[in-house]
């Protein structure tokens, strides 16, 4: 398997986790790094694929949540971090999360759950996501742009906000066609973990964006009702990408819940 993935701290303290969405790296947590640095170490990790530690022609076919939840512990040995994290995951980096408490339960103490779901696909879904992956590298970037896009942000977002678009479609210009192709195969097979969610027992905060259409609050909220110590943020005038749609309203809800671990 590829090497442990890039990752960067900042400040002392209690670890803070950062993991990245998809197809976007941890340049994408560019907004939160100096709020949450004042309530612990921030933990900034590049999953397989993406960012520093894109693959090349080493890519394999596949990445699964698996893979990146393990990649995710290597990069915690690299930094010598030993003791439990706040784990905050971002969509894809939700599902990575959930991989994560399976395979490393004993280095997550409380977890924040970021426009991100623990239904697995249905089998449209999942056929969808195959579909792109298998025609995604004979395609640009425009491609992906066009059709994620319109998903990923609100729609007065896409009408009104070109800087905040701008942002987006910047990241995914640079992840690697290969490792979109791949992470979508990962995601395709990841399996249901609203189960888990509901044995977890520990602190969570989850966020969803008022517009999200790929975790939809709805969804979001019947998941945290069925979590023991678990909350649900609505980030409004935003759709799945509230990070960049409403900093300040995501940064705050990110503040309030980890300030209150410490
Ligand atoms: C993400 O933001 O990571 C993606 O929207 C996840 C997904 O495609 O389900």
């Amino acid at each position: 398997m590829p090497k442990a993935p890039a990752c960067v701290a900042y400040g002392v303290g209690r670890p803070i986790v950062l993991v990245h969405g998809f197809p976007f790296h941890s340049g994408m947590w560019s907004g939160q790094i100096a709020p949450l640095r004042a309530l612990g170490k921030v933990i900034l990790v590049d999953l397989l694929g993406f960012g520093a530690n894109a693959l090349g022609g080493a890519t394999p076919m596949k990445l699964t949540m698996d893979e990146q939840a393990d990649a995710v512990a290597a990069a915690l040995d690299h930094l010598k971090v030993r003791e439990p994290a706040t784990f905050v995951g971002f969509s894809m980096g939700g599902y990575v999360g959930w991989s994560f408490l399976r395979r490393h339960r004993q280095r997550v103490d409380s977890l924040v759950m970021c426009n991100t779901r623990a239904l697995a696909d249905t089998p449209e879904a999942a056929r969808a996501r195959l579909d792109m992956a298998d025609i995604v590298e004979g395609r640009s970037h425009a491609f992906v742009i066009d059709t994620l896009l319109p998903k990923l942000v609100a729609p007065r977002t896409l009408d009104s906000r070109p800087d905040v678009c701008a942002q987006i479609t910047d990241l995914i210009e640079e992840a690697p066609l290969a490792a979109i192709a791949a992470a979508q195969r990962g995601m395709a097979e990841r399996p249901d973990s609203t189960q888990l969610a509901g044995e977890l027992g520990m602190p969570t905060l989850a966020i969803v964006g008022e517009h999200d259409v790929i975790s939809k609050r709805d969804e979001l909220e019947a998941l945290t009702a069925r979590m023991r110590d678990a909350t649900l943020a609505v980030i409004p005038d935003a759709g799945h990408m509230t990070v960049f749609e409403n900093v300040e309203a995501t940064n705050r809800a990110l503040c309030d819940f980890i300030g209150e671990l410490r």
